[in-house]
């Protein structure tokens, strides 16, 4: 008989679902205006805020920890401060209410990068390590921790 199937994401794949839908998010807060009676805007990035946050927070708690030490210590660093400067656009978008159309662009644009910048840092050297530091079952585990603590976070 075929064992049973692990139908629980490992920490590793639910991350990667995540950096995926935040592309997705972006994309579509650009081809968005505000104003004028439109509240699409904040119909997207307000959810995508939180979601933003919930799943820093989630990695900071679940992942960064083990890979505090040795040779993946400079880039869990490097990741906190990224994810500071991350936090410090978002707070500075959801406050632009009455900043200009361009303006608002522009920051989205300057997050958007930080942003691109620090997944590809996750995706290519903090998720590699991740996978080499724990086994297949400890994986799963972290990913339904991590899907619980993104849904818990408010
Ligand atoms: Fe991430
Ligand atoms: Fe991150």
């Amino acid at each position: 008989m075929a064992t049973q199937q692990v139908t629980q994401e490992t920490i590793v794949q639910h991350i990667e679902r995540d950096h995926r839908k935040t592309d997705t998010q972006i994309a579509e807060l650009e081809m968005r205006v505000r104003g004028q009676g439109d509240d699409s805007q904040d119909r997207v990035f307000l959810p995508m805020k939180q979601e933003l946050l919930a799943h820093m927070a989630a990695e900071e708690k679940l992942l960064y920890p083990a890979l505090e030490r040795g040779e993946t210590r400079d880039l869990i660093t490097d990741a906190r401060k990224e994810h500071d400067r991350i936090r410090k656009h978002l707070e500075e978008l959801a406050a632009g209410g009455t900043m200009e159309e361009s303006e608002w662009r522009r920051r989205l644009e300057m997050m958007k990068q930080e942003i691109r910048h620090h997944v590809a840092d996750e995706e290519s050297e903090i998720l590699p390590a991740a996978r080499k530091i724990f086994d297949e079952q400890q994986l799963h585990e972290l990913g339904s921790r991590f899907e619980r603590m993104e849904n818990e976070y408010t």
